[in-house]
């Protein structure tokens, strides 16, 4: 890889609960390279967003922190450890942050022109601030640029308000955009149009992205690289050509399979069971209470997150042939 957008080694992020402190992000590495779109997928509660708020260093709890790590950003800047007021200045400017649902952070009693205005103003940019506003939203295509700037958030339909959203996080061509669920809230139409609104944003403005989402199929349709996430930790990374075709992962395995269109006689699958809780994660290889294909030494050794060919992986069993069947077997 070039030298990388966002490197990131070793992140631990830690949640203080009931006098203890939890581990919910522990020890993720992944590298974005400028341009690229990268995805970061598992299931709820995997600590998907708690990695992107180490990223950043902004938490939506006070009991939540960075444990360890280093996050280097470009041009060789390291992220952690940054002071508040520095951090903000980068946060905002050159990394852009899109979440899940636009009502929690679209202001309802200000016209969304003023809002992507204010998030100019907060970082002293240089130009004319109202022609930008214009011209972000003829960028994120909102029908009648001149009249939209004027509306409230009310006044626009869900998928224009995550488009408002998007103008702002990009008001200021950040070179990272950080997209949490940026179209779980949305129905499938509308879903499909925001992901293109991003792949085209990606080759018009060439930032890199990182894309956190629970649906494989959506990281199928945009991303050029993957991370698997389970229990905080990585389990898997390759191109996402590769991960499809060759899941080396028993998680990666049923996550693929949960995204196929089942035959209308077959029920939708899922993997059966549930992802451990922070507070008490299994010993040895955290899906082991899941994995249909687990030996004796999974429950007492972690696995290592080993590379080869252009991906990772965290199996014992990764190189086993039999270990690429699982879930037919066992389909629930
Ligand atoms: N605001 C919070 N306060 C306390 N604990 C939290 C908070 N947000 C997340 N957690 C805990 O941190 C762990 C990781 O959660 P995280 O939100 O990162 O998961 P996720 O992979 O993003 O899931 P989802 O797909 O549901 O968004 C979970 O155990 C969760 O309960
Ligand atoms: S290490 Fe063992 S339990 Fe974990 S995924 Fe691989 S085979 Fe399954
Ligand atoms: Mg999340």
């Amino acid at each position: 890889m070039t030298e990388p957008l966002l490197d990131v080694r070793d992140l631990r992020v830690s949640l203080r609960r009931s006098g203890r402190e939890v581990s919910v992000v522990d020890g993720v590495s992944l590298a974005i390279a400028p341009g690229e779109f990268v995805g970061l997928v598992g299931e709820s509660g995997c600590g998907k967003s708690m990695t992107a708020f180490g990223l950043v260093n902004l938490f939506p709890t006070p009991a939540a922190h960075l444990a360890g790590g280093t996050v280097t950003f470009h041009g060789g800047r390291r992220l952690d450890g940054l002071p508040p007021a520095a951090m903000r200045r980068i946060r905002g400017a050159e990394i852009g942050m899109v979440f899940q649902d636009p009502n929690t952070y679209l202001d309802p009693l200000l016209p969304i022109g003023h809002q992507i205005a204010e998030a100019l103003r907060e970082h002293d940019f240089a130009g004319d601030v109202d022609a930008r506003v214009l011209e972000l939203l003829t960028l994120m295509e909102i029908p009648d640029p001149a009249l939209a700037v004027r509306r409230f958030p009310h006044e626009l339909s869900g998928g224009q308000r995550q488009r408002a959203l998007i103008a702002a996080a990009l008001a200021m061509n950040p070179k990272l955009l950080i997209a949490d669920e940026p179209t779980t809230a949305l129905d499938v139409t509308i879903q499909a149009a925001i992901l293109d609104l991003l792949r085209r944003l990606r080759r018009q403005l060439g930032i890199g992205v990182l894309l956190i989402t629970h649906d494989l199929g959506v990281i199928a349709e945009t991303c050029d690289r993957v991370y698997v996430m389970y229990a905080g930790r990585i389990v898997e990374s390759n191109t996402t050509a590769s991960l499809f075709a060759t899941p080396r992962h028993p998680y990666s395995q049923g996550l693929i399979k949960a995204t196929l269109r089942p035959d209308r006689r077959e029920a939708l699958f899922s993997i059966p069971g549930q992802v451990p809780s922070p507070d008490s994660p299994p010993a040895g290889c955290r899906f082991h209470p899941r994995c249909p294909i687990a030996i004796a030494k999974c429950m007492g050794q972690s696995p290592e997150l080993v590379s080869y060919d252009s991906g990772s992986v965290a199996c014992h069993r990764a190189h086993d042939p039999a270990a690429r069947t699982t879930w037919s077997a066992s389909a629930a």
